[in-house]
């Protein structure tokens, strides 16, 4: 049995006031949420300890957008793994095709914080996906396989068994402009592939999200397919009724 998770990437979203009365909503409503179903937010470091604080003993589990590539030191302006299990957070988004892209995050940097964040003893939710121009080229899958294998099928069978992986195409990233289910289905199998040829059967307990334009309209049939574990969500987890209304899509 694989863990359902739905989470929320609240990216460069809220002030620490608004982030707070969201979790609030959030909490008023998880009851509704089906009791299998991880639900998972990722505010901006700011809010991290007042969100915390607001739905510690909830089901609500906690999240970072992003960690340092380095332990600790004289790196300003950034925050390590360790520092984010001290809130304590449970999850961290790794690889966002927003990080590779702006922050030019490559495959060095990406491994240095995946282990950084596996020692801290936080689950990294790793993230792949090809841009409009490689998958209208017909090289989507490639390109996943090998954002996989520079950061995934390289890690120890117990570290890979901790992390979640995120296939969100570029393309579908805010733009409404959701996958259809096949083709979401398609590139999860495929990811699951990958990871069966390095690691066995462990692939079969790894939850893969689907991210991309993912709303409540489209939740349950994403979800439906047989190789999709859930959804982190962008935009629509930033709507209280909306996140939780994708959360019960299942
Ligand atoms: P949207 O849901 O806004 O398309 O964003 C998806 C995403 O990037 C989540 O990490």
């Amino acid at each position: 049995m694989r863990l359902k998770i739905v989470a929320g990437n609240w990216k460069m979203n809220t002030t620490v006031e608004q982030g707070v009365a969201l979790s609030q909503s959030l909490l008023e409503q998880i009851s509704q949420v089906p009791e299998d179903v991880i639900l998972a937010i990722a505010p901006p470091f700011t809010h991290l300890y007042s969100v915390y604080q607001q739905i510690v003993n909830s089901r609500i589990a906690l999240g970072a957008q992003n960690c340092a590539a380095y332990d600790k030191g004289a790196y300003t302006g950034e925050v390590s793994a360790a520092m984010l299990a001290s809130v304590p957070c449970k999850y961290v988004i790794i690889g966002h095709s927003e990080r590779r892209e702006y922050y030019r995050e490559d495959a060095p940097i990406l491994n240095k914080k995946l282990a950084l964040a596996l020692q801290a003893g936080l689950i990294p939710i790793f993230c792949v996906g090809e841009r409009l121009e490689e998958r209208e080229a017909g090289r989507h899958f490639e390109v996943i396989a090998s954002q996989l294998k520079e950061a995934i099928t390289v890690l120890t069978p117990s570290d890979f068994s901790k992390v979640v992986i995120a296939y969100e195409p570029v393309w579908a990233i805010g733009t409404g402009k959701t996958a259809t289910s096949e083709q979401a289905q398609e590139a999860h199998a495929f990811i699951r592939k990958i990871l069966a040829e390095s690691f066995g059967v462990l692939a079969a307990q790894t939850s893969i999200l689907y991210g991309g334009s993912c709303k409540s309209s489209n939740a349950a049939e994403l979800f439906a397919q047989k190789d999709i574990d859930g959804g982190l969500i962008g935009g629509a987890s930033l709507q209280a009724d909306e996140f939780i209304a994708i959360a019960k899509a299942f």
